[in-house]
């Protein structure tokens, strides 16, 4: 366990009487204190940058020193708010990765601090650190030499639906899937990652609706009920994201791209058929329903849509069912992982051969951007989409409680 060494009294900034003395035994109280449970960051070697997210940058590292040849992922903490004190987002996925711990879902090891000192203006920076894992799936579906067989398709979707599986009956959800956000280790096993937009959350009682934020989930793997401005949302909406990835593990590039909430959602009724209260009992309820202008008589044409790239019938037919308008209708993790296409014929294979011929990490930051910069993140397209005059009331927003 990490040696805790207290500052000494005389070290204290509250015992000195002059203003210069008081601030120089402050510095000297900040270079000497050490957190508890908080390793200094040293202790790892960066080896190359692999990701830059909204908040923070991502690293590849190894611990310094010693024979230890295990890499790790270290994310940096943003503290570009920093007057609004420790991010929010950052505070979430520590608290929700430390209780979560299932082989499909990343590993937080420790959180890790540089020292303060003068070059940081005693201002020390915080540090995740993950077990490290060699793609991601933006990068592995970008790389057209990545070609998947129906039976590694499945084993991805199944590991992908598994850790939702088991992060739904854990009363949480993620709220920002997207392949960016699948890790692919080496060993074969995939990870949900990325758990800055992950909540708690509690099914609503009878009158008692939940208030969740809406402006949630990267917009081309959004579904239509936050689009609608639903509140009171739960797991389907991990469901239906998770079913675009799937889409996509045929098409090689997301099924539905808007580029505004408006153009998402006449994306979404060119593909699924029209947002109505027959197919949808309900949604004309829902906050937007009347403020949008919803694309009127569209049919649903998923199948023969996506028939084209997806030659498997139970693969098409597990698609239909995950993406459906209504999110009652929206099979659940437990149903999807039950449904013929995971229990058929070639059946889920493992990745290790086709991820051995490919030595090189494949990582979403690695490739030629795949979208405008705007729309890479829920809260820069909420940012995007609000008039300039509104940008400085809304700066901030990231950091906020849901
Ligand atoms: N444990 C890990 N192993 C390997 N790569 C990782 C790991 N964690 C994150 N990455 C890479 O870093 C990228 C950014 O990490 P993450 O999604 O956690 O940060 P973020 O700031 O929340 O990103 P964004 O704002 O884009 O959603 C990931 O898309 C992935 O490519
Ligand atoms: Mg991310």
């Amino acid at each position: 366990m990490q040696n805790i060494k207290a500052p000494r009294e005389s070290d204290s900034p509250v015992t000195s009487s002059s203003s210069t003395t008081r601030n120089m035994n402050k510095k000297k109280y900040l270079e000497q204190f050490k957190f508890p449970f908080c390793d200094e960051s040293s202790k790892y070697e960066i080896v190359a940058k692999i990701g830059q997210g909204t908040f923070g940058e991502v690293f590849k590292a190894r611990v310094r020193n010693t024979n230890n040849k295990k890499f790790v992922a270290m994310k940096k903490v943003s503290m570009i708010n920093a007057n609004e004190g420790f991010p929010i987002t950052a505070l979430r996925e520590i608290k929700l990765l430390q209780q979560l711990k299932h082989e499909n879902v990343v590993n937080l090891i420790e959180i890790c601090q540089t020292k303060a000192t003068l070059r940081n203006k005693y201002r020390s920076s915080l540090y995740l650190v993950f077990e490290f894992c060699e793609h991601d799936l933006a990068g592995l579906l970008s790389n057209v030499n990545v070609q998947f067989s129906l039976g590694e398709i499945k084993k991805v979707m199944k590991q992908l639906i598994n850790g939702l599986f088991y992060i739904h009956v854990n009363n949480i959800l993620h709220r920002d899937l997207k392949p960016a956000n699948v890790l692919v280790a080496k060993n074969e096993l995939l990870k949900l990652a990325d758990f800055g937009l992950a909540r708690a959350f509690k099914v609503a009682k009878s009158g008692q609706a939940n208030k969740y934020t809406n402006r949630v989930v990267t917009l081309w793997y959004r579904p239509p009920e936050l689009l609608l401005g639903n509140r009171n949302y739960g797991p389907p909406v991990d469901m239906w994201s998770a079913d675009c990835i799937m889409a996509e593990m045929w098409t090689r590039s997301p099924i539905m791209k808007g580029s505004t909430e408006q153009q998402q959602l006449v994306e979404i009724s060119q593909l699924c058929g029209s947002c109505t209260p027959d197919v949808w009992p309900g949604v004309e309820s829902l906050e937007l329903y009347n403020k949008m202008a919803l694309p009127k008589g569209h049919k649903r044409i998923i199948k023969e849509r996506l028939q084209r790239y997806i030659k498997d019938p139970y693969g098409c037919d597990l698609l239909d069912k995950l993406l459906q308008l209504d999110p009652a209708k929206r099979l659940d993790a437990d149903t999807a992982l039950n449904h013929d296409f995971f229990w058929t014929d070639p059946m889920p294979c493992e990745l290790a051969n086709m991820l051995a011929q490919h030595s090189q990490g494949m990582f979403e930051y690695l490739i030629p951007s795949r979208r405008p910069e705007h729309l890479q993140h829920p809260h820069r397209v909420a940012a995007a989409q609000l008039k300039p005059t509104q940008l400085t009331q809304y700066s901030g927003y990231q950091d906020r409680v849901y």
